[in-house]
């Protein structure tokens, strides 16, 4: 079983659309997947049409529900799903961030993929998220500020290396929403490259444009592969998503 966290340090980088993405798409291609909206605002949850009350993350991080019971099915992948309740359960003490991982061991003969959907801000969850995760995605949008963002996701990810799990590896850097080849738009992805290299990663080849049809269908609680198979950001998302399958 792979667990895939989606991580930046910085909002809006695509984190949620990209999980909602690869979720889509793996099922459709016959993997059992698990996604785990690990964000209060339930964005996730919201896109991929799941109901947001009683059986969240929340009681199962704090002890109150077995895992299991907190998976919802859809066509798209089963996905565990959080609502506000997730920011305030307090989770202390020896151990704080091992939860997810543990929980996780109840699953692992029931899933090929799990996806954590982490918040930008450094929190106990996403430390629970790269504890838990073999390995990781780092969505970034093709921009300068995103590009510093990610040297301190990097930060993040060696300190998490350092103290949690020596093993976690990084697939790779997903430029999304990008909007046009200009040439400054090449430069900062050829920066992207020069900064993916010095962290022992790279840019994935396939890159994900802007398209508004990613609103449209997440406005209509659907996955862009479904709704508009056609349309530039399915067939890039999907590119990605062959891509990824290739990895190991
Ligand atoms: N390729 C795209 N084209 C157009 N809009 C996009 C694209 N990808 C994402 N968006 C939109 O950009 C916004 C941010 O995307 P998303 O929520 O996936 O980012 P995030 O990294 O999860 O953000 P946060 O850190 O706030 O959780 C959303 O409104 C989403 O619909
Ligand atoms: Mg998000």
């Amino acid at each position: 079983m792979k667990i895939i966290s989606l991580v930046s340090r910085k909002g809006g980088a695509g984190k949620t659309t990209t999980a909602q993405a690869i979720a889509a798409g793996f099922t459709a291609k016959g993997y059992r997947v698990l996604a785990i909206d690990l964000d209060g605002q339930g964005s996730l949850t919201h896109i991929m049409n799941a109901a947001n009350a009683g059986q969240t993350i929340a009681p199962v991080l704090a002890g109150q529900l077995n895992i299991k019971n907190a998976v919802q099915h859809t066509g798209k992948g089963d996905i565990i799903a959080a609502n506000a309740s997730l920011d305030n359960i307090e989770i202390t003490g020896n151990g704080r961030e091992l939860l997810l991982k543990k929980a996780l061991e109840l699953v692992r003969a029931d899933y090929d993929l799990v996806l954590l959907d982490t918040v930008a801000a450094f929190d106990i969850l996403t430390l629970n998220a790269l504890t838990a995760s073999t390995g990781l995605i780092l969505p970034a949008q093709c921009d300068i500020l995103s590009l510093n963002a990610l040297k301190n996701t990097y930060d993040l990810i060696q300190s998490a290396r350092e103290n949690v799990n020596a093993d976690l590896k990084i697939y790779g850097v997903l430029l999304t929403r990008v909007s046009s080849k200009n040439k400054t738009a090449m430069q900062i992805a050829d920066l992207f490259k020069q900064a993916a290299m010095t962290m022992n990663t790279r840019v994935f080849n396939s890159q994900i444009r802007e398209s508004a049809t990613v609103r449209t269908a997440q406005a209509l609680q659907l996955d862009i592969l479904s709704y508009r198979p056609k349309s530039n950001a399915a067939r890039d998302y999907q590119a990605f998503i062959n891509e990824l399958m290739e990895s190991d």
